[in-house]
């Protein structure tokens, strides 16, 4: 390995690279040991995946302060881009709210363990919407607790599950319809200009996907629903949880498609959403990212004879906003977003936070719209009408569920679910139907595990498989990968 050093001002840079024929890797650990460097956050080490790292050495961690985000910097570029963060060298990171190349709708995910700063991360990003005339549909499933300014700051303002559901009914509605209108006039792509960007945000997602959640059927279908058709009308998706496991978001399948086309964000996470994370293929393979403490305490070892320090632990400042844009050209630079209001906690909302929404009104659905998004959309300002027909709705649901003993909300989407008997083959058709590509056994496999029917051996999905194949109703498109045939 040959390294090469510049050093300007207190800040060293090292440029380290592999023999031809070698693939970089690294551990982190052990390169703080040799650098002889006890706070490793500190240290930003950044690989092109191949045979070169730039790692960079600061004399304090650069992300320990950083400004507060203005109106300026969530106006949209020529790109759509917003600035959101700023990465450890100071560059801002820039997020695409929007892709006027293709018209393309964006879709949006945002994991963190929990204070992580999910939800001011995606107030950011709501802030920005309302400068840039988007139409934001929010859901916070904390009962209202996570984004309070939103309330009156986005079109619609839900905080129940039940309200969820029927508010991304009521988005797959619109974009349908918005298909049948675009294509009546000729159009096949969205542009700015008549209708807006319809933008639905589930902050707390993982309470609406989790296994055992009320509608978690239902839910995954509209979100899905709403990532495959969404992205040319001009409605697009966006999910934050706190979740280990892909799993636990109404199964692997789902996101994965998303994940692999969104913007993703990773904030301060635990090891095992980490490994999960590399498992999906959400990270290259030997792709490492610095993993983000919980506060910038420097780790000193004291001797057990001395007295306790004045300042402990628990002044040295957080690093909530930390993390990754993964989708981003430098998904292993460590970034932080803007601060954004008060880091200590306020008995009400947030003036400065208040602020930046700005006090006009903020964009509405278009009115051709209105009836298609339905009763739900009409009463969305009415607490007591609402209150009532998400009482309508839960109960509906309750009794389809009951007939099933599953307790969650039957949708007719996949295989699986109901109480008749389906065969494996229908549930693997199914399955690569619906995938955006070629399926490799494993992703059918975890397809099928997720439709909610009964779960399956890799074995059997494979047996099935080749019969598939032989039958010619699967093609086996390039080694270990398959699609529908026709
Ligand atoms: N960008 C930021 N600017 C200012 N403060 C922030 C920022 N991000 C996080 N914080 C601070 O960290 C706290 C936790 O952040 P946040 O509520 O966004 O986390 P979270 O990941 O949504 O947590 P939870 O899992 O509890 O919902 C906030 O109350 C705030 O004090
Ligand atoms: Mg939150």
């Amino acid at each position: 390995m040959s390294a090469v050093m510049a050093s300007p001002g207190d800040v060293v840079e090292l440029t380290l690279e592999v023999p031809q024929g070698k693939v970089i890797s690294y551990n982190l650990a052990a390169l703080c040991s040799a650098l002889d460097i006890n706070d490793p956050t500190r240290v930003a080490v950044e690989t092109d995946g191949l045979r070169r790292a730039l790692v960079t050495v600061y004399p304090s961690n650069p992300l320990a302060q950083v400004r507060a985000v203005t109106r300026e910097d969530l106006v949209m570029d020529r790109h759509g881009r917003i600035v959101t963060g700023l990465y450890h060298n100071g560059h801002p990171v820039k997020k695409r709210l929007y892709d006027p190349s293709t018209g393309s709708a964006q879709r949006f995910l945002l994991f963190g363990t929990t204070g992580a700063g999910k939800s001011r991360a995606l107030q950011i990003e709501l802030i920005a919407e309302k400068i840039n005339k988007i139409c934001t549909w929010l859901a916070d499933l904390k009962l209202g607790q996570s984004v309070p300014e939103a309330e009156g700051n986005v079109d619609w303002y839900a905080r129940s599950q039940e309200e969820a559901i029927l508010m991304l009914m009521a988005a797959v509605a619109v974009a349908q319809d918005r298909m049948r209108r675009y294509s009546a006039a000729g159009r096949n792509s969205f542009a700015l200009g008549a209708d807006p960007l319809l933008h639905v945000r589930i902050d707390e997602a993982n309470r609406l996907l989790e296994r055992g959640a009320p509608y978690r059927d239902l839910a995954t279908y509209l979100i899905k629903e709403l990532g495959r058709t969404g992205r040319s009308v001009g409605v697009s998706i966006g999910l934050s949880a706190q979740a280990s496991h892909l799993e636990e978001l109404g199964g692997s399948d789902t996101l994965r498609a998303m994940l692999k086309e969104g913007e993703v964000t990773l904030l301060r996470w635990s090891s095992s959403m980490m490994r999960q994370l590399v498992a999906d293929g959400l990270l290259p393979a030997g792709e490492q990212l610095m993993p983000i403490p919980k506060t910038l305490a420097p780790r000193e070892l004291r001797s057990q004879f001395d007295s306790e320090p004045e300042d402990d632990e628990d002044d040295a400042p957080g690093t909530q906003g930390m993390g990754y844009l993964l989708s981003g050209p430098r998904p292993t630079a460590m970034m932080r977003h803007l601060r954004l209001g008060s880091i200590a906690p306020l008995p009400g909302k947030d003036p400065e936070i208040l602020a930046l929404y700005g006090n006009d009104e903020p964009r509405r659905l278009e009115e051709v719209s209105h009836e298609t998004a339905g009763v739900a959309y009409m009463l969305r300002h009415d607490p007591a009408a609402m209150a009532a027909l998400c009482e309508q709705f839960r109960q509906a649901q309750q009794q389809k569920g009951a007939g099933q003993g599953t307790g969650s909300a039957g949708t007719g989407e996949s295989s699986g679910g109901g109480p008749k008997k389906v065969r494996l083959e229908d549930r693997i058709l199914a399955a690569l139907a619906d995938a955006d590509g070629p399926m490799s056994a494993e992703g059918v496999l975890d397809a099928v595990n997720d439709d909610g029917g009964k779960p399956v051996s890799l074995g059997s999905v494979r047996t099935r498989l080749g019969g598939l194949v032989n039958e010619g109703d699967v093609a086996r498109v390039e080694r270990g990968l398959y699609a529908p045939a026709r």
